[in-house]
């Protein structure tokens, strides 16, 4: 297993170009088994997690081109409509193929996801969603067992709680069903907002797209043309580094991002005291005297991503007074508080809500990443941390930033990457 070796008190200067969205790559990954022709995707994150998605579809059949930031897939040869443990117990994310494949071939079998280090991650929506549209659903041997013979049915879902991959598994079963979908309290969430308009744009109607309140208009079981396209950028990458330069009073550009998604972002970094140049598509963070303290409340879109609350927690350790953090959507999504203490800060925890006394002094220690975010902020802390922090487990980084440590190095980090 590999470690990153960090040595601490560093400022920053330079460029970090930040890479195509994870989030939004995966479900247009899974959007392919929807199109009849070969599908080519650019700007694709070079992380775990898109090649694990890749190796699902190539199970199944299809066949996967992956070179440099691009993927051509061709989903008409698949055969294998079984998504299996091995696969989907390394990503939850794998669930996204269900409603798809469901819509073009009227049955799929995806293994259970299981739990997971945030929280227990429930699948009821999407089954109880695909169930009203017309889907039969059993639970065998750890597997989703879903079949729909004459295909999907367009009906009306009303989402009980916001939920992201749920949302967009609607829209790809929704997108070949017979009729139209209305689902109401749909993620509003960037990606989305490009799921839907790519669909949009190549032939499945779809009204609504941003907002709450999504039809979608099906094809009727008739797969689609689908044209190439490029990936959004990587919010929470980008809100990862402007977290870097805030914490390390650095001043950082940020390239390729669209300062539009990163709203509740900049607005919680503007408080605790950064500013900022933006242009179209970059943006730069200038030094700050102090950092201030902070609340927050993790919420869905537009209002302040859950993706980034370990790093502002990180932040908030280097704020001069008490800052409050509240965690809205995962019950277990404080893994990080333990490790940040190690190294020498004051939190305080409560069930969901976090308080941290700041500016303690933070000292390199050994500590282990738990999870892909937590992980990031175990990264900002060492960044300003007397002496050297060793991360063991970074599997959980190579899971979901595109080469953190290259892009750390290329403006002025000193960090290693060094076998346990
Ligand atoms: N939920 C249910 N039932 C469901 C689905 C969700 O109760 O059927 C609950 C969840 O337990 C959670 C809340 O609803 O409390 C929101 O979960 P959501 O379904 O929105 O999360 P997700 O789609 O599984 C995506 C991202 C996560 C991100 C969350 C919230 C992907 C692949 N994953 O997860 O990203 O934290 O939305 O924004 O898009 C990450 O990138 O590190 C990551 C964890």
């Amino acid at each position: 297993m590999d470690y990153l070796q960090i040595e601490g008190i560093k400022s920053l200067n330079g460029t970090i170009e930040i890479s195509g969205a994870k989030n939004a790559s995966l479900p247009l990954i899974a959007m392919t088994i929807l199109a009849k022709n070969s599908v080519n995707i650019k700007n694709l994150p070079d992380v775990v997690d898109i090649k694990t998605l890749l190796k699902l579809l190539t199970n199944l059949g299809a066949s996967c081109d992956f070179e440099d930031d691009k993927v051509v897939v061709d989903t008409s040869t698949i055969t294998e409509t079984k998504a299996t443990y091995d696969i989907v117990k390394t990503m939850r994310a794998s669930i996204l193929v269900l409603g798809p494949i469901l819509a073009r071939f009227g049955h799929c079998e995806v293994s259970l996801p299981g739990g997971c280090a945030i929280g227990q991650r429930p699948i009821d929506l999407h089954l109880k969603a695909l169930e009203q549209m017309g889907a039969h659903i059993d639970i065998k041997s750890g597997y989703v067992e879903a079949t729909a013979p004459n295909g999907l049915k367009g009906c009306n879902i009303n989402f009980d709680k916001i939920t992201v991959t749920g949302t967009a598994n609607i829209i790809m079963a929704a997108a070949l069903a017979h009729g139209n979908t209305t689902i109401t309290n749909a993620a509003r969430e960037p990606e989305v907002v490009q799921l839907c308009e790519i669909l949009n744009d190549n032939g499945v109607a779809i009204e609504g797209i941003g907002t709450a309140i999504l039809t979608i208009h099906g094809t009727a079981g008739k797969c689609i043309d689908i044209k190439e396209f490029t990936v959004i950028p990587d919010r929470i990458e980008a809100g990862t580094y402007l977290c870097a330069g805030a914490i390390t009073r650095s001043e950082l550009t940020i390239s390729n991002v669209e300062p539009k998604h990163l709203g509740a972002v900049l607005s919680k970094l503007e408080e605790m005291g950064s500013t900022f140049t933006t242009t179209k598509d970059t943006i730069t963070i200038h030094p700050s005297s102090d950092i201030k303290p902070v609340k927050i409340v993790t919420q869905e879109y537009p209002a302040f991503p859950t993706d980034m609350q370990a790093q502002f927690m990180a932040l908030a350790t280097q704020a001069d007074g008490v800052s409050i953090i509240e965690e809205r959507l995962f019950e277990n999504r404080f893994m990080h508080v333990s490790e940040l203490q190690r190294m020498g800060a004051d939190i305080t925890l409560n069930g969901n809500i976090a308080t941290i006394n700041g500016k303690n002094p933070l000292s390199g220690t050994d500590v282990m990443a738990t999870d892909l975010r937590a992980s990031s902020a175990l990264v900002l802390a060492a960044l300003v941390s007397e002496g050297t922090t060793d991360i063991h487990r970074i599997y959980h980084l190579d899971r979901g930033y595109d080469r953190l440590k290259e892009k750390l190095e290329n403006v002025g980090a000193k960090i290693q990457r060094l076998k346990e």
